[in-house]
């Protein structure tokens, strides 16, 4: 078969580029990725690689903390059902069990490899997030568990002999022949392009924020792997559901630093700018409803008052305890003259958790054989439309672990060494040469996704999305770029082509997708998932047309 003439974004050529063998491939050194690394046995050969540093991941940047069932007034029930109620009907229910019930082990190996909780008279202390039941949620360093949890898990995976790192390495594309994945199409500074064959390759690359201009993700985020593993003929699914953060640090000047839900939960209020604590007209559980509850009734507080922002009022609770509890979030908050414990702290939603994703089963196979994947880049049932607070680093960890011991056994079965394949591909020719303004384009496509695609949306604004993004796919996925930023920005158009396709799709809301012209759940036509069609569908031949900015 042919494969579609933009099937990768480089031309490459097996006989003349440089190669790499390894057993196992992990792409992405997040809290996923590094754990799959960590559980593959010390017989097999590990290669991770990061774009970027390997502190730069979302899981770095984590504050709230994992939630497991760790304390006698808990049970296993009970964070099931939470998660389930937070997903809206969209959880996959036996995906749900398997990683509320696997939680506490994995806790207990990150204590194991080094990971320091905060301690409560003596155990390990427990808070509250939105949407949870109970305290559960295991935190460090007060609001920085990423950072920590990340810090110990870099050391182990570093101590490790049959696991080699290499940050700064960029993946073009998933290296597919007869349908099988085989590897990957690195990208490095310093030597240019490299062809890495694998036995097995797991895909652990995380989220896509950047899609909009509001995020708390790190510049990372711009959704590649969902992007390689569309384009090599993965089954995408729900990408009309980004998760939204309610809480925001919303000043001037300031990077989108995340306030993290944990303040809610140790009882901060959330006000209008009139000061009125608006919440609790929305849903009886006030400021510890779930997340898209949350966010959606902050919008429609600004629009209502008409005002950019809404406050996160502490001012009630002890100085001290404050403090001690969220340092991170008060040195920020301190750097623009506020002070968390009296001053209310301006906040608004951003985009911050991808939903949707490349499928998964329950061992983290995706639909290509020999891809595997685990964490944010997933879709793999546990979520629904709405995924529960700190219930995101515990996915990574457990699919991180079960991906890895799927991709090791169907290594063991493979002859070795990887063979590469006399595979080669030519990006046909652009019809401009002309050069292109690629971060005013990446602005522009951010922009009009936080406008046209945000907390609510509509057809006709979907519509005026779509026309746009079709437009701009149209002459920038066509190019061959030769740097991370125009590569970024192919991933990030396709990735917002998709969110939207399936936000116009689903005519109903439902968890984080909320639709203002069909306000209401609709179970009958829409309890199910979205699947993307296929990247060999979307028409990229259409002629080049501006778009009128109206509804066509
Ligand atoms: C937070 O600290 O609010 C973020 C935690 C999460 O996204 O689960």
């Amino acid at each position: 078969m042919i494969p579609h003439p933009l099937r990768y974004l480089t031309s490459f050529d097996a006989r003349r580029d440089l190669h790499l063998f390894t057993d196992i491939l992990i792409i992405g050194g997040g809290i996923a990725g590094l754990r799959a690394a960590l559980e593959v046995p010390n017989d097999l050969e590990v290669l991770v690689v990061t774009k970027d540093s390997i502190r730069e991941s979302n899981s770095a940047y984590a504050q709230g903390g994992i939630a497991g069932v760790m304390s006698p007034e808990d049970r296993f029930e009970n964070h099931i059902e939470d998660t389930l109620a937070a997903g809206a009907g969209l959880c996959q229910r036996d995906v749900v069990e398997l990683v509320v019930r696997e939680a506490p082990q994995q806790i207990a190996d990150l204590i194991h490899w080094g990971t320091v909780f905060d301690q409560e008279n003596g155990q390990i202390a427990l808070t509250r997030e939105g949407g949870h039941s109970h305290r559960r949620i295991v935190h460090a360093l007060g609001d920085a568990t990423g950072y920590e949890v990340m810090r110990a898990i870099i050391a182990k995976v570093k101590a490790t002999p049959n696991i080699a790192l290499r940050d700064d390495t960029f993946t073009l594309d998933l290296l597919t022949a007869n349908g099988v994945c085989v590897g990957a199409i690195l990208w490095r500074k310093d030597v240019g392009r490299i062809l890495a064959w694998a036995k097995q390759v797991i895909l652990a690359s995380g989220g896509a924020g950047m899609v909009y201009r509001e995020t708390t993700n790190p510049p990372v985020a711009t959704g590649d792997g969902m992007a390689i593993a569309y384009r090599a003929g993965a089954e995408l699914r729900d990408m009309e559901f980004m998760q939204f953060h309610p809480t925001v640090l919303y000043v001037a000047g300031s990077a989108r630093y995340l306030i993290s839900e944990a303040v809610r939960g140790e009882g901060a209020y959330l006000r209008d700018v009139t000061g009125r604590r608006f919440m609790l007209d929305e849903d009886p559980r006030g400021e510890l409803a779930p997340r898209d509850v949350v966010s959606q009734a902050i919008f429609r507080t600004m629009e209502r008052t008409q005002h950019p922002n809404v406050y996160l009022d502490l001012s009630h609770l002890d100085r001290q305890m404050v403090r001690e509890r969220f340092p991170g979030i008060n040195r920020v908050c301190k750097s623009f003259g506020l002070d968390i414990t009296r001053d209310r702290i301006p906040v608004r939603p951003g985009a911050h958790y991808m939903i949707g994703g490349v499928r998964i089963d329950k061992t983290g196979r995706t639909s290509i054989p020999g891809l595997w994947a685990a964490g944010e880049v997933t879709s793999s049932g546990l979520h629904g439309a709405n995924r529960l607070a700190s219930n995101s680093l515990l996915e990574g960890l457990v699919f991180g672990t079960l991906c890895a011991r799927g991709a090791s056994e169907a290594a063991r079965q493979q002859p070795r060494p990887v063979q590469p394949l006399r595979l080669r591909h030519t990006v046909p020719p652009s019809a401009s040469h002309d050069p292109l303004d690629v971060a005013d384009l990446t602005n522009s496509l951010r922009s009009l996704m936080v406008r046209k695609m945000g907390i609510v949306r509509e057809r006709s604004s979907l519509l005026e999305a779509k026309q746009n993004v079709e437009f701009w796919c149209r002459y920038v996925l066509r190019r061959e770029f030769h740097d991370r930023a125009g590569w970024e920005l192919q991933n990030l158009l396709t990735i917002a082509r998709l969110m939207i396709g399936s936000a116009l799709e689903r005519e109903e809301s439902r968890g984080t997708h909320c639709r203002s012209d069909f306000p209401q759940r609709d179970d009958v036509h829409w309890q199910r998932h979205i699947i993307c069609p296929p990247w060999s569908e979307l028409s990229m031949e259409a002629p080049i047309a501006p778009p009128t900015g109206n509804e066509p």
